[in-house]
């Protein structure tokens, strides 16, 4: 017998490195420890990743959802992708492995769309959904990347907590005259610090999700806002600079500022009358709600808008960023419940504590096929807010795991934690 040898061809997974912020979020999401990094890019291992997909709709950019057949003996190693500004050109692939089954080749079973097996699955279902709510705006994304960063302008700077608190946490405008930057609430952007790393390469981007609605902070304007809490210490507590924080926070009036962006097609706000939200948020992680808080409040006498309700978790009054202008809110507008972790003289409540305390609300709320929730701040109170809704669907006699698969697939649980 003297039939060709089967060539196998691997559906290779790859991040694209110009469009990558190297914001971590694939390596952290990935079950199986195939996405590496090092300070030039974030990669995969073709030995280890098996198509799972987990790591695809977190990725704020897109850039993680690239693949290439190619002949399995001749996937890009991690090496190879480490070393790349660009993602190769496709290459044809030889005449007998692109001949099928027929010709030889072993061409594993895809797992999901564009995932493809290597080993055993390993499933791993978010807690949000990868799709937007129905009625969403259609956003625009990757306009600017970081070969072609777009300048801003800084137009206001201040702070927004207690000038004696230890949370310093600044709320920046940053216009952009009269360049297109089309964005929608729920949406981000990343900034280039300026300035080289240790290893003397160019600072990659930070992404900060919007404040200011679209169409704009000043309405009419475009311009757009952040909330920035400045880094002086890791998640451990020990000293650090944040590079790209501090540097935002020291910007003063008419300072520019390298943009790419605007990213993300999921974490979007409902369009359709008497949609409601409930909002959950810990610090900065306020940025995306009072971005859907004041596109509401905008749309206050205009159209028939449901209703909104936020859970707002910061260590007391003071460090909870825009406090003043979210108490002048009109209470009939916004159900606004605010867990406080270290006020003095007061119990540590979390805002998963406060959704259970509201469990009447928020089972009236979740009823609602109109209801869409957003999750932003804190990546460990993830597993509380989600141990929370259920223990408020569970104490009605419903079925949590069948709520969460509707909210899931109808776009309507969305997650943006860090
Ligand atoms: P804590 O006082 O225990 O740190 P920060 O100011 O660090 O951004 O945190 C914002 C708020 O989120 C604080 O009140 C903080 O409480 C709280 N927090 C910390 N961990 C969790 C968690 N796992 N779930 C919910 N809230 C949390």
């Amino acid at each position: 017998m003297n039939a060709p040898l089967p060539v196998e061809v691997l559906k290779q997974h790859l991040i694209d490195p110009e469009i990558c912020i190297r914001c971590n979020t694939c390596e952290e999401t990935c079950p199986v420890d195939a996405i590496t990094h090092d300070s030039n890019n974030y990669v995969v291992d073709p030995e280890i990743c098996n198509g799972c997909m987990a790591c695809v709709p977190p990725c704020p950019t897109g850039s993680i959802d690239n693949w290439r057949l190619v002949v399995r003996a001749e996937a890009y190693s991690v090496q190879d992708q480490l070393g790349w500004e660009e993602l190769p050109q496709e290459k044809p692939l030889p005449v007998d492995a692109a001949a099928g089954e027929e010709g030889g080749q072993t061409m594993p079973a895809p797992q999901a769309e564009s995932g493809l097996a290597q080993t055993a699955a390993v499933t791993v279902a978010p807690p949000g959904a990868a799709v937007p709510p129905w009625s969403a705006a259609h956003p625009y994304v990757n306009l600017y990347t970081h070969k072609t960063p777009i300048t801003a302008t800084v137009v206001g700077n201040y702070r927004v907590t207690g000038a004696d608190t230890e949370s310093d946490i600044h709320h920046i405008v940053l216009d952009f005259g009269e360049q297109p930057f089309p964005v929608l609430e729920g949406q981000s952007i990343g900034i280039l610090p300026p300035g080289v790393d240790a290893q003397g390469r160019p600072h990659h981007a930070r992404q900060y999700s919007l404040a200011s609605p679209r169409d704009g902070e000043r309405a009419g304007y475009n311009n757009l806002s952040l909330t920035v809490k400045r880094v002086t210490q890791d998640h451990g507590g020990a000293a650090a600079h944040g590079v790209c924080s501090n540097y935002l926070c020291d910007l003063a009036k008419n300072d520019t500022v390298q943009v790419i962006g605007p990213f993300g097609h999921t974490f979007l706000m409902p369009n359709h009358p008497q949609a409601n939200l409930i909002m959950i948020c810990t610090g900065t992680g306020s940025a995306p709600m009072r971005a859907m808080t004041e596109r509401s409040r905008r749309l206050i006498g205009t159209a028939d808008i449901g209703k909104l309700m936020l859970f707002f978790g910061a260590r007391t009054e003071r460090e909870l960023p825009y406090f003043g202008p979210l108490m002048k809110l009109p209470r009939d507008f916004i159900d606004i419940n605010l867990a406080l972790s270290r006020e003095p003289g007061q119990p540590k409540r979390y805002v998963q504590d406060l959704i259970r305390e509201r469990a009447a609300h928020v089972r009236g709320l979740l009823a609602d096929r109109n209801t869409c929730i957003y999750v932003c701040g804190l990546k460990g109170m993830e597993v509380g807010v989600l141990d929370a809704l259920r223990d408020v669907v569970v104490q009605s006699g419903e079925d949590w795991s069948i709520l969460h698969d509707a909210l899931r697939r109808e776009g309507r649980l969305h997650f943006e934690t860090y």
